[in-house]
C-alpha cells in the first residue's frame, strides 16, 4: 500500500490523532501520541512500531526517518505525509516536530513482574502530575529499575505531557497499573525489602539496609503515602529537610531514593 497524503485539517484521521490529547480517546483506542523522531527511534529499538507515522512534507531526509517509515509499513502501520498545519494541529503547537507517531499503549501485569531481574523497583501512589510521572519514568530507566507500578488513582502515563517528560523512556520501562488493594496483596509476596519514603520515616535514606530487590514506595504529591501503604512497607525512610521547605518535589525525592538504592546495591 502506498503512503497516504493528507492536506485537509478536517480529515477524520487528523481529528482522531489530535483527539489522543484527551484521556477518553486514549482509553477508547488504547493508543497514544508521541512527537519527534527521537521518540520513534527509541520505540523502534525497543520493539514498538508506530500504528500511524505522520511525516511533514518538508521533513529533511534522515536515515532514521527512512528506517521509521520502512518499519512502520512492514509492521502494517500507516505512513502519512502531511502539511505543517496538520502537524501543528495534531501536536497543538505552533512549531511542531516534523514527525508525530501513534503507538499502542502497553501495560505489564503486576503478577508477571520478576523481582529478581532488577535491583530496584518503584511504586507510586496516586501520582497526579504528568510531568512528575514522566520524569520518574525517565529516572527509573536511567537507573535500571525493573518497573514503575502505578497504584490507585494515578495520572495517565500515556498522556502527551507525561510521554514528553519521559524523553522516550516510556518505551523502556515496564509500566503496571493496579488498585491499592491489589498492590497491598501483591506486596505480601514481595521477596525483597519494601521501603516507604515519608517525611516521618524513622531511618535516614542513606543508612537503610537496602537489599536486592528493593521496592521504593512513594506517596502522592499532596497527601503523602497512605497509612495502609506506609504500614505495609518494611521500612520508612526520610530524606533530611534542612531548610524551610517542608518536603521535596515527588520526582526529585524519587530520583534521590532510586539512586540511593542502586548506588548502595552496586557498591
Ligand atoms: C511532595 S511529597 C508529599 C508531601 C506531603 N505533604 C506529606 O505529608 O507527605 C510527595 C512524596 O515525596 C516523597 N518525599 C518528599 N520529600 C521527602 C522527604 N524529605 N523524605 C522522604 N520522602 C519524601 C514522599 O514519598 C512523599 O509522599
Amino acid at each position: 500500500m502506498s503512503d497516504r497524503i493528507i492536506e485537509s485539517l478536517t480529515n477524520p484521521t487528523v481529528k482522531a490523532v489530535r483527539a489522543l490529547h484527551m484521556k477518553k480517546s486514549r482509553e477508547e483506542t488504547g493508543r497514544f501520541l508521541s512527537e519527534g523522531l527521537k521518540f520513534v527511534g527509541e520505540a523502534l529499538d525497543l520493539g514498538f512500531s508506530p500504528r500511524i507515522l505522520m511525516v511533514g512534507r518538508d521533513a529533511r531526509p534522515h536515515p532514521l526517518l527512512e528506517r521509521a517509515m520502512a518499519e512502520t509499513r512492514n509492521a502494517g502501520g500507516e505512513v502519512i505525509r502531511v502539511t505543517h498545519d496538520i502537524l501543528a494541529k495534531v501536536s497543538r503547537k505552533e512549531n511542531p516536530q516534523a514527525v508525530v507517531a501513534v503507538f499502542e499503549q502497553r501495560f505489564a501485569d503486576l503478577e508477571a513482574l520478576k523481582p529478581e531481574t532488577a535491583p530496584c523497583w518503584v511504586a507510586l501512589e496516586d501520582v497526579r502530575d504528568p510531568g512528575n510521572l514522566g520524569a520518574i519514568i525517565r529516572t527509573a530507566d536511567a537507573a535500571g529499575c525493573g518497573a514503575v507500578i502505578l497504584v490507585g488513582d494515578c495520572t495517565d502515563p500515556f498522556s502527551v505531557e507525561a510521554v514528553r517528560a519521559t524523553m522516550g523512556s516510556v518505551f523502556a520501562v515496564p509500566l503496571v497499573r493496579c488498585t491499592r488493594e491489589a498492590f497491598l496483596a501483591w506486596l505480601q509476596t514481595w521477596p525483597g525489602i519494601s521501603v516507604g519514603a515519608r517525611l516521618d520515616g524513622a531511618v535516614h535514606y542513606r543508612q537503610a539496609a537496602y537489599q536486592a530487590p528493593t521496592l521504593v514506595v512513594m506517596g502522592n504529591e499532596a497527601q503523602g503515602l497512605s497509612p495502609e501503604a506506609a504500614a505495609a512497607c518494611e521500612l520508612g525512610v526520610k530524606i533530611p529537610m534542612r531548610g524551610r521547605a517542608d518536603s521535596l518535589n515527588l520526582a526529585v525525592a524519587t530520583g534521590i531514593m532510586i539512586y540511593a538504592v542502586t548506588d548502595t546495591l552496586e557498591s
